[in-house]
């Protein structure tokens, strides 16, 4: 197999700030079972929320034909999220057929961990998924149920966990959003939790995606002061990145009990490395998570558009990026309407 990065040297497709395009996240859909506060608040995404019709999403022929292009283009890694993915019927199919691409490297998930079981873990494994990220916030019942807003616990969360360790997708990485005044008192309690597990868990820096959650500075914890936190209980030492580009900065504790990430898009934004470009489950491309509009390639495709159409818009949108938001983020007035992060999936 070649290394990723001489591939994208070599072959990938590059965007006006020199940025090869690498990773590919595709939604699957835009619904969740949960209604977690920073992301889909209940009053915003009710009863009356209208989400995507079936005939909006992209078929799984559809998603491979384009994740196909993708890796011609440079792109060594997928990551499925959602909403959340594991509420898309026959998702293992089209792990499956995604993980039969020719060049891909990584092929990857995000779920909220509500709807797994050792069995369904065992499925995805067996259709080809090698790795899996798992959303939780806090390890208190109380204060997880609060904040993923339909009374969610904790346990059926960890035992996910420990099920797609059994079903072989470890080493298992754990994304916790701090929230200042929220969660933050649970930042030194999942690190403990975690410790020894060869589990890894990623504190992020709570951001402000969409137009939903009615963000502030205020309520943003920053990695250092996560850092800082752990570290007074649990010495830490810097790791090196797994590779260049990559969104976590590694920390490992001094007594050999494991390593966690820390994730600074808001205090240390890492617009100049990235990499990533996001497909809607509508089909629409994103070559930033705070893009206001995204390219239909589904109408394209639909359309009769050829894979040689498909690839040279792709290669054109890519060549034209120059999104960096995060690093903008102090200096700029943000777009009016951003996509929302259950919309792209983070
Ligand atoms: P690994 O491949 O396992 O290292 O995962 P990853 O780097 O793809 O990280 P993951 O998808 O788990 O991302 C974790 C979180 O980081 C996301 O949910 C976002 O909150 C944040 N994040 C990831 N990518 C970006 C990005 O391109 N921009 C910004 N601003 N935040 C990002
Ligand atoms: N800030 C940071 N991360 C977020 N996520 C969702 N909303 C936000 C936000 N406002 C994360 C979730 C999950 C991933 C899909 O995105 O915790 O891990
Ligand atoms: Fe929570 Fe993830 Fe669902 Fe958003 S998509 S509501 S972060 S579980
Ligand atoms: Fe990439 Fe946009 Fe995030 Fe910057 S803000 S890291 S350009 S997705």
């Amino acid at each position: 197999m070649i290394p990723l990065q001489v591939r994208d040297v070599e072959e990938g497709s590059r965007d006006r700030l020199g940025r090869p395009l690498h990773d590919l996240r595709i939604s699957v859909t835009d619904r969740c079972n949960f209604r977690c506060t920073y992301c889909m608040p209940k009053e915003l995404f009710g009863a009356n929320y209208r989400f995507m019709p079936r005939s909006e999403l992209l078929s799984f022929e559809e998603i491979v034909r384009l994740a196909e292009i993708f890796v011609a283009h440079g792109v060594g890694k997928i990551r499925l999220t959602g909403g959340e993915p594991l509420l898309r019927q026959g998702l293992e199919d089209l792990v499956r057929m995604l993980s039969a691409v020719a060049g891909l490297d990584d092929l990857t998930l995000t779920t909220n961990g509500s709807l797994l079981s050792l069995d369904r873990a065992r499925r995805l494994r067996a259709a080809g998924l090698e790795r899996l990220t798992v959303s939780l916030d806090a390890v208190d019942d109380t204060v997880f149920s609060s904040m993923n807003d339909v009374g969610f616990s904790v346990e059926p969360v960890l035992r996910s966990i420990e099920d797609a360790d059994r079903a072989g997708l470890a080493p298992i990485k754990i994304n916790m959003v701090v929230k200042r005044g929220v969660n933050d008192h649970e930042i030194v309690p999942m690190a403990e939790r975690f410790r020894n597990s060869g589990h890894i868990v990623r504190f992020i820096e709570y951001m402000d995606v969409g137009n939903t959650n009615g963000w502030r500075m205020d309520d943003v914890v920053s990695a250092r002061e996560i850092v800082d936190t752990i570290g007074r209980v649990h010495p830490l030492r810097a790791l090196e990145p797994n590779y260049p580009g990559e969104v976590a900065r590694r920390w490992r504790y001094v007594d050999g009990a494991g390593e966690i990430g820390v994730i600074a898009s808001v205090t240390q934004p890492f617009c100049g490395a990235c990499t990533r470009a996001r497909l809607s489950a509508e089909g629409k491309l994103y070559t930033c998570l705070f893009a206001n509009t995204g390219f239909d390639l589904r109408d394209l495709m639909r359309s009769g558009a050829s894979d040689e159409a498909l690839s040279a818009t792709i290669g054109s949108l890519w060549s034209r990026r120059d999104d960096r938001y995060s690093e903008l983020r102090s200096s700029h007035t943000p777009p009016q309407s951003r996509i929302e992060m259950s919309y792209i999936g983070g």
